[in-house]
């Protein structure tokens, strides 16, 4: 069973007729199937799908990592083009009044569209806090616990509740999992809720130890030294195989991930498509 990961949306543009922004979008490919985690921004997706050749109506599922513009704003484009009804995975709280708070203000962050709005264009939301199982070895996590003690939640992130602005859990933070006979292939939207506890969360509700590839946003952005240190010895514990971590890790971090994983580590871009065992 071969699995294709393929980013069509990233901070960063690929060789080639490819748009890059802030934001993240990946197509995950195995057992026949086509789920989309993520939509990024504005029109990176969809353009970057046309370069590569890929026709949005052979979509299969919609998954969103959590609730924020930059991995749902792109959902308007992405499902006129797949032109049918199609499920959307997620969890209730995507909907939340998401916003950043700087010293500068604070700024809404939350999903740029009206649901009814995406309604009308097909989707039809399966909202549920609960991993949930799309193919037999393809599932998304569902809550996920915080359990190392160097991960926490980004300090900038609110809700908007009747009482004000409150710190965001993030519980709609989740990842979509592929099943292969290498072990794990872990796509993550932003990992706010930690990327080891994702690991960790992902081999515990499949039983799977081994852990083949990580891929997507790990939001080691910021991070502290301890924060980062820590990850990459639980990365090389876990005898990661491949590591693809992009968009909120940051260049920084990322040069440094290379250099600590050598040729295990893979820079994603706004068009790279990674083939896994
Ligand atoms: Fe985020
Ligand atoms: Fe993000």
């Amino acid at each position: 069973m071969t699995a294709y990961i393929t980013a069509l949306s990233e901070n960063t543009a690929g060789m080639g007729d490819f748009l890059a922004e802030w934001g993240l979008s990946i197509l995950v490919e195995s057992d026949n199937v086509r789920v989309l985690l993520d939509s990024g921004t504005s029109i990176s997706a969809v353009h970057n799908a046309e370069t590569l050749g890929i026709d949005f109506s052979q979509i299969d599922k919609i998954v969103l990592s959590h609730g924020h513009y930059d991995h749902t704003g792109g959902l308007r484009e992405v499902l006129r083009r797949i032109k049918k009804e199609v499920e959307i995975i997620a969890h209730p709280d995507i909907w939340q009044a998401k916003y950043h708070r700087r010293k500068t203000g604070e700024r809404f962050i939350g999903i740029p569209f009206q649901r009814e709005e995406l309604e009308s264009l097909g989707a039809r939301f399966r909202l549920s806090a609960e991993p949930v199982k799309i193919t037999e070895n393809i599932m998304t996590t569902g809550e996920i616990p915080m359990v190392t003690d160097y991960e926490t939640i980004d300090s900038g992130l609110f809700v908007k509740l009747d009482s004000g602005l409150e710190p965001d859990p993030v519980m709609d933070d989740r990842a979509v999992i592929v099943k292969s006979e290498q072990g794990l292939i872990i796509i993550l939207g932003c990992a706010h809720r930690g990327m080891i506890n994702t690991i960790y969360h992902a081999r515990d509700i499949t039983g799977i130890s081994e852990v083949q590839a990580v891929i997507g946003g790990s939001h080691l952005i910021g991070a502290s030294e301890e924060h980062l240190w820590q990850s990459i010895t639980a990365l090389k514990e876990l005898g990661t195989q491949k590591l693809g971590l992009c968009h909120c890790t940051d260049l920084p971090v990322i040069s440094i991930l290379a250099q600590e994983f050598g040729e295990n580590f893979v820079f994603v871009k706004a068009g790279s498509r990674i083939e896994l065992p």
